[in-house]
């Protein structure tokens, strides 16, 4: 991942034209370098008061020459943690805020709730929180403010390290920090990073995602930058009192002298009229003089220490101005052998690529040809795949048209249904007589078979006493009808043989019917 390079974005040396006391001076470096890097196209800051913080936002949009609109929302009447103000405050900043960046910003005195029905959901890049500290109302500042954020949103919240009394930014911080991608700053009462949006621009991620050991270069570096500033302002701060206090010292040794002076040249006017109290003046004079000698002296004193003072200040601000740029100087040689190593690790990157190219194309080449016979597969297969479809297309006629058959003979069993259901009811009532008929058949055929039983018998008997009658055993009648019933043959006189078949019921019927005698 690409590390953090302050030197690519030189507006976080910038130094500020907006300062005031406060605790946010330490963080003007890297809010000018947040507006670099985020590019917010709606700004709001909630808390602004002398506006060191929103004029410094407002500085790098302008210095940058940002398309973005910025807004500060405050009720410029102060809260419990910052004291309260008069109008002054507000009328103050406006006359240094509006010539410079009226064109893209406002200042909305209004509560922080009030001016939410202002903006959009999901419209707001960058918010700045830093009003009531309190954790309940940093915790509501921020509840009712993530709705306005776009996917890009960042939020940043100043005194993350605050510890004391009721200040409670450091708890929600420590809540939100388990929910969200965030940077933090320890220095200058502590400022937080959040990035809230879920589609965030990369510009952040080498500062969100720093390893551990870049975060406190960062760190580092931002804070070296944030305490220059504020040593600046302490300087300045300092010279000015210095120079207030001259100047006072001045006019009242002034006018003690021209007190003096007056006094002197009364008493020489008014000499005799005030000898007395003239005499005793003359005798205090000397007191007098000595007095305001020894305040002359003390003023010398002071002026000597705070021009001493001075002095220490301006050596220690360079000490720290040249360890600065030291700093910076060490920073840019880092960065340098940094670039190179990366420069290097590019290269032998690149000839690896180029091999793992050759390699690859090599392959390529291969799969292209393996590619060309699979067209020609493929190209032989979408033949048959063709000639089987015409085919299934002709089998999905033949359906289609046997299916409509189909459909046209179940239409007509529907409609024979009844019919059948009727003939199939007769049918069984004719089964069912038929097996009645069938039982009396049965009965029938037994009684048929005993009659014929008997019927057998009783001729059987009446034959047998027949033949015994008319053709007794031992006559030629008998012989004869014995060969007749069994079969065989017979050798007559004159030579000739005589063949008997045996006779059949039937024919015997026939033959008894046929014979002439028959019993009486
Ligand atoms: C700590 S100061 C802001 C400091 C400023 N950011 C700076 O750079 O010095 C907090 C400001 O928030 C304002 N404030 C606090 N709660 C507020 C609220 N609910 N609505 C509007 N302003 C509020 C106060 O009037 C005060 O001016």
């Amino acid at each position: 991942m690409k590390e953090l390079n302050p030197l690519e974005f030189p507006v976080c040396f910038e130094f500020p034209t907006r300062l005031a006391p406060s605790h946010w001076i330490g963080h003007i470096p890297f809010a000018m370098s947040l507006v670099a890097w985020q590019r917010p196209r709606i700004f709001v800051e909630l808390g602004t008061f002398t506006g060191v913080s929103y004029c410094a936002f407002c500085q790098s949009i302008a210095h940058l020459g940002l398309d973005t609109k910025a807004y500060a929302v405050d009720t410029w009447k102060g809260d419990p943690h910052n004291g309260s103000n008069g109008p002054e405050v507000l009328e103050e900043l406006r006359a240094f805020h509006d010539p410079r960046y009226g064109s893209f910003s406002r200042l909305i005195p209004s509560t922080f709730d009030e001016a939410l029905l202002h903006f959009l959901d999901g419209s707001v890049d960058l918010l700045h929180i830093d009003g009531y500290h309190t954790h309940m109302a940093v915790k509501h500042d921020f509840e009712s403010w993530l709705p306005k954020m776009s996917h890009r949103g960042v939020i940043v919240f100043h005194d993350i390290n605050v510890r004391q009394g009721d200040f409670g930014v450091w708890r929600l911080w420590e809540e939100l920090k388990e929910q969200f991608p965030y940077f933090e700053f320890l220095h200058c009462h502590g400022l937080g990073v959040l990035q809230v949006g879920k589609e965030p621009t990369g510009t952040l991620d080498p500062l969100l995602n720093a390893p551990a050991q870049e975060a406190v270069k960062i760190r580092e570096c931002f804070s070296q930058l944030g305490q220059r500033l504020t040593f600046q302002w302490e300087t300045e701060r300092l010279l000015r009192d210095i120079r207030n206090q001259q100047e006072t010292d001045r006019e009242s040794l002034q006018r003690q002298l021209a007190e003096l002076q007056a006094a002197k040249g009364l008493q020489l006017e008014e000499g005799p009229k005030i000898e007395i109290e003239g005499v005793t003046a003359i005798q205090e004079q000397p007191a007098r003089v000595l007095r305001l000698e020894q305040r002359l002296k003390i003023q010398n004193e002071r002026l000597a220490a705070l021009n001493e003072q001075l002095v220490e200040l301006q050596a220690s601000k360079d000490l720290q101005l040249q360890e600065c740029l030291h700093a910076q100087g060490e920073l840019r040689t880092a960065q340098q052998r940094q670039l190179d190593m990366a420069e290097m690790a590019r290269e032998a990157e690149r000839a690896e690529h180029r091999g793992v190219l050759t390699s690859l194309q090599d392959r390529l080449g291969e799969t292209e040809q393996n590619l060309q016979v699979c067209r020609l597969q493929l190209a032989e297969k979408n033949g048959l795949i063709e000639f089987q479809a015409s085919r299934i297309a002709e089998k999905d006629q033949l359906l289609q048209s046997q299916g409509a058959q189909l459909a046209e003979r179940a239409d007509r069993i529907r409609v024979q249904d009844p019919l059948v259901q009727a003939l199939t009811g007769e049918l069984n009532a004719c089964v069912q007589r038929e097996g009645k008929l069938q039982e009396e058949f049965d009965g029938c055929a037994q009684r048929l078979e005993a009659v014929q039983r008997s019927l057998s018998f009783r001729c059987a008997s009446r034959v047998s006493r027949l033949v015994r009658q008319t053709a007794p055993v031992g006559t030629l009648r008998g012989t004869v009808l014995h060969l007749a019933l069994r079969g065989g043959s017979v050798l007559r006189r004159d030579g000739v043989r005589l063949f008997f078949f045996k006779l059949t019921r039937k024919a015997t019927t026939l033959a008894t019917r046929a014979l002439p005698f028959r019993s009486a």
